[in-house]
């Protein structure tokens, strides 16, 4: 990667990707886009485009005028939200990865967009998932994520575009929220415990799912792609993951910190669905022994770390 165009890079993983890419290749190098203009000062050290991935003609122009040799396609719209609203979601999260797939075809940049775990759906064995096995999503998500990771194999075997992806779980992270997720929870959670010392958690107390530490996905990303090809098995999209936990998990771990900290549940019966919809712990070992993914943070020093950012960040006390 050497000229990086990122999509949707207002977002949870997009704000912070965009600054690990500036940090690395060279602010002029990382092209943010997203649909809005940034509030703040937010990702000024470098070039910013709106853009509206819906739109193909737009995508291409930029892509050409900044040169582009990579995209890094994360405009979507989460797993809560989707189910919500499926046709906007089938037309956004379908039609705008169309148009990222066909602008990598066209001058032919490396490619990457994030699968989740929620490719994986009922029917998909619960514990220790395999890197391959039965993907029957029932959300609308999960139907958009696996017919995601079939067109970028298709990209790459039909055109041998240099298509990667990654099956994430819910990411953690203090500096963007995301919005719409199913594991929103897990941010929600530390941020409640200090501003408020409780927390009403939308997902039941035992509900499992996979979690990972933002800075943990960045690095994935990026060693993702500079990965050398022909070590690539798999490609659309590798299991990665760093922890299996429980809301009742959290809680625990963040009253080692905060003794008084609350947890209570009020379940969201969609939330819900979509979570129990979901594998309890996937198995990474194809993205271990293909690319050497190997995830720092847990559930304790992740616990450290977030209450320690976010109390700088926002002083509480
Ligand atoms: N964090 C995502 C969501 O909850 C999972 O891919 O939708």
């Amino acid at each position: 990667m050497k000229r990086i165009l990122i999509t949707g890079a207002l977002g949870q993983i997009g704000s912070e990707l965009t600054m690990k890419c500036r940090e690395i290749y060279g602010e002029d190098q990382v092209i943010a886009t997203d649909i809005r203009q940034p509030k703040d000062e937010k990702l000024s050290n470098g070039p910013f485009e709106i853009l509206d991935v819906m739109d193909g003609n737009k995508f291409l122009e930029y892509v050409k005028k900044y040169r582009v040799d990579s995209i890094l396609h994360l405009a979507a719209l989460l797993s809560a939200t989707a189910e919500n609203h499926p046709l906007k979601a089938w037309k956004l999260n379908m039609d705008g990865l169309l148009n990222a797939l066909e602008t990598s075809r066209l001058v032919k940049a490396q490619f990457f967009t994030p699968s989740s775990i929620g490719a994986f759906g009922p029917s998909t064995p619960k514990n220790n998932t395999p890197q391959v096995t039965l993907q029957r999503p029932t959300t609308m998500y999960g139907i958009n994520k696996v017919a995601g990771e079939l067109l970028s194999d298709y990209y790459f075997y039909k055109y041998g575009v240099d298509t990667r992806g990654l099956r994430f779980p819910g990411l953690i992270s203090y500096l963007t929220p995301p919005g719409g997720g199913t594991t929103d929870y897990a941010i929600e959670i530390y941020e409640e415990a200090l501003k408020n010392g409780r927390y009403t958690c939308y997902l039941a107390k035992g509900t499992s799912l996979d979690m990972m530490y933002m800075p943990d996905a960045l690095a994935a990303i990026l060693d993702l792609m500079e990965a050398e090809s022909s070590k690539l098995k798999h490609r659309n999209s590798y299991n990665v993951t760093a922890m299996s936990v429980t809301p009742g998990d959290f809680a625990k771990e963040i009253q080692k910190h905060l003794p008084h900290f609350v947890m209570d549940y009020n379940v969201d019966p969609v939330r819900q669905r979509i979570a129990d919809s979901w594998p309890n712990s996937i198995d990474a070992a194809a993205a271990k022994s293909e690319w050497g993914f190997k995830p720092a943070y847990d559930l304790e020093n992740m616990t450290i770390d977030m209450l320690e950012k976010l109390t700088k960040q926002n002083s509480y006390f």
